[in-house]
């Protein structure tokens, strides 16, 4: 089952608050709807929305009562603000929603009725989730040579089949290893505040058999530092041009850690994940959550924060490019310099 899927008319979602304790579906039948099931982290993971706010529009192009291209173009555009504002960082959300709309009324709104243009709006939100699963399997392929037989992995937040449409980014090279044959080990983050490696990341681990721990954020520096972890991986919400990788809160922390210990770090990340109009990752929107996401966890069944207690919650660092050894797209993986390499990979310049 995919995490992103259209059926009947509307789209279906892995409820992803609900895991691993029961596997649910969440149908959305109105964009607002996709939207609000964005905000709550109903589906997450750059990718996994990116898909999930293209058939928003759909549903939008499906709700709206236009009888010509330009008002329907009109509630597209209003559909497409109100997505784009639920999650500002990764940037495939974005990427996703403005390709939409270009196919659709820059390509081919002139010879189409509009509802040729409805039937367009979701054509391409399912080329987009399509797209997304090929692109994931081609970075795995790419990914897998860089893990070697025995190795022991930290990863970072989820990137597997649920953060994406399916199969995952990072967690998609350690699967595509493991289904090599490779004896691969995963030290997982748990990922403070929303605990998507403790709840999401070891439950598709589970499925696929390959073996694993969990541990607190605060241990991954002991294990790199004792060499009873020798990689490190994990996804990107928005990559800058010069390739600094803004991910989940705390992969700055592990990336210091392993470039300490002269451990190989590496970003896994279809090439919609760069962002080149940011020169660096200093421009990236780094979305606020609420504080009750931190003030919310117990111990002995009490709220560890005392009443009162205030709380910080960015939801993403940036990782300074000097700290990563490669990143791997689609295409291929990336090396330093990254202002180069990055441009090259993307098809911008001529090689
Ligand atoms: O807040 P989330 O759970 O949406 O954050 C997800 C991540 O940070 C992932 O690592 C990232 O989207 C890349 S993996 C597909």
């Amino acid at each position: 089952m995919r995490t992103v899927f259209w059926e009947n008319d509307s789209l279906h979602l892995i409820d992803q608050r609900r895991l691993p304790g029961s596997l649910e579906i969440v149908v959305c039948r109105t964009h607002a709807e996709v939207a609000e099931a964005i905000r709550t982290m109903t589906v997450r993971g750059a990718p996994a929305i990116g898909a999930a706010a293209a058939f928003g529009l759909a549903l939008a192009a499906l709700e709206s009562r236009a009888r010509d291209a330009a008002g329907l173009r009109a509630d597209l555009e209003a559909a497409a603000r109100l997505l784009k504002e639920t999650r500002p960082t990764a940037v495939n959300l974005a990427w996703a929603v403005d390709r939409v709309l270009e196919s659709v009324f820059v390509r081919l709104s002139v010879s189409k009725s509009v509802d040729d243009l409805r039937l367009s709006v979701l054509a391409e939100a399912q080329r987009i989730a399509d797209e997304d699963v090929e692109t994931n399997r081609r970075m795995a392929g790419h990914g897998a040579a860089l893990l070697e037989d025995g190795d022991t992995v930290i990863h970072h937040c989820n990137t597997g089949a649920l953060a994406t449409v399916d199969w995952g980014t990072a967690l998609g090279v350690i699967r595509m290893a493991h289904e090599q044959g490779k004896r691969i080990h995963v030290l997982v983050d748990e990922t403070r505040p929303r605990l998507q490696g403790a709840r999401l990341t070891a439950w598709e681990l589970e499925q696929y058999g390959i073996p694993y721990e969990i541990i607190t954020d605060n241990m991954a520096g002991h294990f790199l530092r004792t060499g009873q972890a020798q990689k490190v991986l994990f996804g990107a919400d928005r990559i800058a041009a010069n390739g600094d990788v803004a991910n989940k809160i705390g992969t700055y922390m592990l990336a210091l850690a392993a470039h300490d210990n002269g451990a190989p770090v590496y970003s896994v990340a279809p090439t919609s994940t760069i962002d080149f109009s940011l020169a660096h990752g200093g421009l990236i929107p780094i979305e606020e959550r609420a504080q009750d996401e931190v003030l919310a966890i117990q111990f002995g069944g009490e709220r560890v924060a005392p009443a009162g207690a205030r709380a910080r919650n960015p939801a993403f660092d940036v990782t300074p490019a000097r700290l990563i050894t490669a990143i791997v797209t689609e295409h291929g993986i990336v090396r330093p310099p990254f202002d180069v390499s990055l441009i090259k990979v993307a098809g911008k310049v001529n090689r």
